[in-house]
């Protein structure tokens, strides 16, 4: 049998408890990872109180209670604050899913909070996705064309054509689905992972694309495209709804129908 171990720096120790706010009557204990690579420590699991009766709604109302009035060392993204940016994708309750659209109604008992699944930690809830931009660079997310384009109107597009890009252009880059994939936990310096795949298709089923010749090849590869099992927790984890196993299945049919 494989036998792993971890090295000593990894475990996740008991943190602080912030806890003094006084007497309110709807209080929720919010317990966050906490790591910062530049102090020698091991991440920690530290414990806030929060009065639910002056915060807002959502699980980001209380990030940023916390960092407002109890801990400003605590760190993470966020920017649009309705589910359009995907900055603020982090672990909730076991899920991966966007801070701000979360409510915390949604979870009984103690909330954990820990950062996307299986990311290099930059600090605290803020994962590194450099890697994850690249190989979304690497797919050419942008329109190719090899004729040239009318000089006095945009390139038109029926409305059926159109039609086929809905479940796709809706997609913002959070990372919930890619790091919630197996595949892509254990193959993602090669495998492209869910959000990838799915962009990599919307621009594959644009009807102005002229590259799919090109696209196609790119994607025709044992770990690139085909390392993806579906085991759905991609589509299952998705904040917008979307069906990025769907996706991979419509390329891979892609690639069978033109051999
Ligand atoms: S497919 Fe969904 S989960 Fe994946 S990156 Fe796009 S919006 Fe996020
Ligand atoms: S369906 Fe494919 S991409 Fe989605 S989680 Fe499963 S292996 Fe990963
Ligand atoms: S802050 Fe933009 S998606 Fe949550």
């Amino acid at each position: 049998m494989v036998q792993f171990s971890l090295p000593s720096n990894a475990v996740v120790k008991k943190g602080k408890a912030q806890n003094q706010i006084g007497n309110a009557q709807h209080v929720k204990k919010i317990s966050i990872y906490r790591y910062n690579p530049v102090q020698a420590e091991n991440p920690r699991l530290d414990t806030y109180d929060v009065d639910l009766d002056n915060c807002g709604p959502m699980v980001l109302d209380a990030l940023i209670k916390i960092k407002d009035e109890i801990d400003p060392s605590l760190t993470f993204r966020r920017s649009c604050r309705e589910g359009i940016c995907g900055s603020c994708a982090m672990n909730i309750d076991g899920t991966n899913t966007l801070a701000c659209t979360k409510p915390i109604a949604d979870i009984k008992g103690q909330l954990k909070i820990y950062p996307l699944p299986h990311t290099a930690v930059i600090k605290d809830l803020v994962p590194d996705l450099t890697h994850f931009y690249a190989q979304y660079a690497s797919i050419k997310p942008w329109l190719e064309t090899q004729t040239q384009p009318p000089p006095d109107r945009e390139i038109l597009q029926s409305k059926t054509d159109r039609a086929l890009l809905n479940g796709l252009y809706e997609c913002i880059l959070c990372a919930c689905c890619s790091t919630s994939c197996p595949s892509y936990w254990w193959n993602g310096d090669r495998f492209l992972g869910p959000a990838i795949l799915l962009q990599a298709y919307r621009w594959i089923a644009d009807s102005r694309d002229e590259i799919t010749g090109d696209r196609l090849d790119n994607l025709e590869d044992p770990f690139r495209l085909y390392r993806c099992h579906r085991i759905l927790n991609c589509t299952n984890t998705c904040p917008k709804g979307l069906n990025p196993s769907k996706a991979i299945v419509e390329i891979k049919k892609l690639l069978v129908r033109r051999r």
